[in-house]
């Protein structure tokens, strides 16, 4: 389906991000484990093949690729100092297991192909993605690594658009964090005119509920910058992400 998709680059502050305009926004349904986007770090520097660093990175993927389809989420580390690395995978919070598994079984691969020796990376996907780092970085929000999707349909009420979706997705940011929510995600809708507006955000769960409503807050107030007016949008990040829709998106299970 990466046809029904056309992109265009922006560099913004100390973020690459990437604009994906969603052509055929309603084919794209049931295309859940569409590609999105990767970076590849030259900040930590690379390894060579066979070093100690790539058998940890392998083993660090095959344990994710285990772990992750259970429950959608899992953080793990192989080896020691300095050839430590450090990784998590999130799938989508509506994501079967069996959709979760095949798309790390995609991603891992793909990752290890597009980024074959740099230390850090991060592959997107509709479905999950994953990350790894040789540096420690659970519990803290990755505001290095983003980029905007946005649908090229733009309302006809950009203002009072805005502000509805900025509503919605600030209380499901407050559902996703409320005490005994370790999945940190939500989705749900409200009336837009005769219309509905549908939303969903999620993190990654090292994160504390609290850090957790900060990533969201913080992404949420990039609604100008990301989706103005448009009848679609997301932020995705390598800690949390939001996405809205005019047309119901999540699956129902
Ligand atoms: C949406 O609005 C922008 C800014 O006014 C304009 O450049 C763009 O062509 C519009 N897109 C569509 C699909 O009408």
């Amino acid at each position: 389906m990466s046809s029904s998709y056309s992109s265009k680059r922006i560099v913004s502050v100390s973020v690459l991000a990437l604009a994906i305009q969603l052509l055929l926004i309603h084919s794209v349904l049931g295309q859940d484990n569409a590609f999105l986007y990767h970076k590849c770090s030259d900040i930590e520097g690379s390894f060579t093949s066979k070093s100690p660093y790539e058998s940890n990175l392998d083993s660090l993927f095959r344990h994710l690729s285990y772990r992750v389809p259970s429950n959608g989420f899992a953080t793990s580390s192989a080896g020691k100092t300095p050839d430590k690395v450090n990784g998590l995978s999130l799938c989508r919070g509506d994501a079967s297991s069996s959709d979760c598994g095949s798309c790390l079984a995609t991603a891992v691969p793909e990752i290890r192909q597009r980024c074959p020796n740099n230390k850090a990376g991060i592959i997107w996907y509709d479905n999950c993605f994953v990350k790894y780092s040789s540096t420690d970085f659970f519990g803290k929000i990755d505001y290095e690594n983003k980029f905007y999707l946005y649908n090229v349909k733009n309302v006809s009420d950009p203002a009072s658009f805005n502000a509805q979706t900025r509503a919605l997705l600030t209380d499901l940011t407050k559902k996703a964090t409320a005490g005994g929510n370790r999945k940190l995600y939500a989705t749900g809708e409200q009336s837009y005119g005769e219309k509905k507006l549908y939303g969903l955000v999620q993190c990654t769960r090292d994160l504390r509920s609290e850090t957790c409503k900060a990533c969201l807050d913080g992404i949420i107030g990039e609604i100008p910058n990301c989706c103005d007016g448009k009848e679609g949008g997301r932020v995705v990040g390598g800690s949390c992400n939001f996405r809205y829709e005019i047309y119901p998106f999540v699956k129902v299970a």
